[in-house]
């Protein structure tokens, strides 16, 4: 017999997006359980500013910061923010959902500093750093480089304070729905499968950076959230934008999460150059080494081609005080054996984000009634075809506070307690063999020969029983890798981070596309033209 419990809301992931919405929620009177894959929070990880011992969210990653309006500052407005933003998005950004994500952010960053965060700051004021495609100062940081530590430690101060019941080492393993709609969540902690049921549940699960060999990713970023929603009958949208970050530390050989170089040592005076000297994005944009990130990853791309190097390298030496300011980098540098003092550290493009995934409206919710879905696992339409640096953890921020203004609305719902489906069997391929494929054919170009050899591989790949967790993450693997496959396949063009070599034109009219699950098919079920002009929210 399973474990059984009850709640109002089920959080799967505890990274910024559902602790926030977990917080929000309790805050309100709501009874709410987390389910959280990895490890329980250690608040000496996040002190140490050196966080290299495995973490599960990528949230406790996060370097550059967020990307946030303050009102009281003269040279930004939400304006300039969404001009940048839909600029990055390359005509996918849905103004509609990217407007009202921006204007909450400054409420929701206030929220998060009486929930114990700090920002760096001076004369009262938050300092702000620049990243890719913004056109201003406006990313705020913590502890120089550790802004993601910092968020993530504070949420865990917060609901270790708060009667939030976190199940940490649990991992969901099928959403439980009566007559399409949401009443639990089928997990498994420590060998034993349990049932939460609740009348709203939260997908919260993060990215799908371990669909390739090399990613800025913790070791968990493995697409479960995506997965979980498809088979729950949820469509997700836009999964071909898998963003490259254009400074991944270079390791010759290394596989798996890779330490990130954060745009904000550009954005500080770091300048990107190939083994020669010479500048990797002259020429390439008006805004240089701070072009948006598919521009600079095809750069970066290009110079290695073209001098036939492993990588290009990040010149430092401009940097004032480069340890003091990035001791997040400099750490991760370091136990890679890369010596910082040279002042040149050698970089490549990896994967990094998920600009798609599973639909939502903006507050959160899926087309299956009484599922929600925020933070990187969602496809809310701010990120379009590319995310705008810092923009993710801002959107983890407000949509978290969004899911859990719909959880109150539906709390008190009754629950059918329906049969629970065992964990069964599912496609899935060895992991190697999954990411090798995708690193070699789906990663910053793709070509139709290329897709198809994959979508082959995926379609034999056999069936295995979901037994454990690492069994059950293989399967959201190769399902991930499939929709993505799926999706990038039916875009016959380049725009953001999906490049075709045999399309490379950018079509007039930008479409987003989405995709539901039939049998083990990805099957496409809307085309919708994304209009660039402002309209009326459409928040409830
Ligand atoms: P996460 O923080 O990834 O949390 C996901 C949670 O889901 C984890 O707790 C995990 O254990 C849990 N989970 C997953 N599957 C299951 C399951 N089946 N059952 C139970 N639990 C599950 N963005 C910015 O805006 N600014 C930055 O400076 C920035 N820097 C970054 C640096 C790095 C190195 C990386 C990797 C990303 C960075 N990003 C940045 C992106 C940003 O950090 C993430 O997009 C964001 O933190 C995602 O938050 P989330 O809450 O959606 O997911
Ligand atoms: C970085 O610090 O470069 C990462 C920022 C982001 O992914 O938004």
């Amino acid at each position: 017999m399973a474990t059984q419990r009850r709640a109002d809301l089920v959080v799967i992931g505890a990274g910024i997006a559902g602790l926030t919405a977990a917080l929000s929620a309790a805050e309100r009177g709501l009874d709410v359980v987390v389910l959280n894959k990895g490890s329980r929070w250690d608040p000496d990880a996040a002190r140490s500013a050196t966080p290299h011992a495995e973490h599960s969210t990528s949230t406790f990653y996060a370097q550059g910061g967020i990307a946030v309006v303050d009102p009281s500052v003269p040279d930004d407005s939400v304006g300039l923010h969404l001009t940048d933003t839909l600029a990055a998005g390359a005509g996918l950004a849905d103004p509609v959902a990217t407007e009202p994500i921006l204007t909450d952010g400054w409420p929701a960053v206030a929220q998060l500093v009486r929930r114990g965060a700090d920002f760096d700051s001076a004369r009262g004021r938050f300092l702000r750093t620049r990243e890719g495609g913004h056109s201003v100062r406006r990313i705020i940081h913590a502890g120089g480089d550790a802004t993601g530590a910092r968020v993530q430690a504070a949420l865990g101060a917060a609901v270790g304070r708060s009667p939030v019941t976190v199940i940490d080492e649990s991992w969901a393993s099928d959403i439980l729905t009566d007559d399409g709609e949401v009443v639990g969540v089928a997990y498994v902690h420590d060998g034993v499968r349990g049932v939460a049921w609740a009348p709203t549940v939260l997908i919260a699960t993060g990215g799908v950076g371990h669909v390739y060999a090399a990613t800025t990713n913790p070791a968990g970023a493995t697409g479960d959230g995506i997965a979980l929603a498809l088979r729950a009958g949820a469509v997700v949208a836009d999964l071909e934008f898998v963003q490259f970050h254009p400074t991944m530390l270079y390791v010759p050989g290394a596989r798996g999460r890779r330490t990130l170089v954060s745009e904000a040592v550009r954005g500080e005076g770091g300048r990107l150059v190939d083994a020669a000297g010479r500048s990797v994005t002259a020429g390439v944009h008006r805004l240089g080494d701070l072009a948006p990130r598919d521009v600079v990853a095809r750069a970066v791309r290009a110079a290695m081609e073209r001098t036939g190097a492993d990588s290009v390298y990040l010149d430092i030496t401009d940097v004032d005080e480069f340890e003091g300011r990035f001791p997040t980098v400099t750490a991760g540098v370091r136990a890679s054996g890369v010596d910082v003092s040279g002042g040149r550290l050698p970089v490549v493009p990896g994967a990094h984000y998920l600009c798609g995934g599973i639909v939502t409206d903006i507050d959160g919710r899926t087309g299956v009634t009484g599922l929600l879905a925020a933070g990187e696992t969602a496809r809310t339409g701010l990120h379009g075809a590319n995310r705008l640096a810092s923009n993710s953890l801002l959107e983890g921020l407000v949509m978290g506070r969004q899911a859990a203004a719909q959880a109150v609305e539906r709390a008190g719902r009754s629950v059918a307690e329906v049969e629970v489906p065992g964990l069964g069997v599912a496609q899935a391929l060895d992991r190697t063999v999954l990411q090798d494929a995708m690193s070699g054919r789906v990663a910053l170009d793709r070509d139709a020969q290329g897709l198809a050899e994959v979508a082959r591989l995926l379609a034999d790949a056999p069936e295995r029983a979901r037994r454990d967790l690492r069994a059950s993450e293989d399967a959201a693997l190769a399902l991930t890798a499939k929709a993505i496959v799926t999706a990038a396949q039916a875009r016959q063009e380049s725009r953001g981070c999906h490049a075709r070599t045999d399309f490379p034109d950018k079509s007039a009219i930008g479409v987003s596309r989405s995709f539901a699950l039939v049998g083990d098919e990805l099957v496409s079920v809307a085309e919708r033209p994304v209009s660039q002009e402002a309209g009326v929210s459409a928040r409830s």
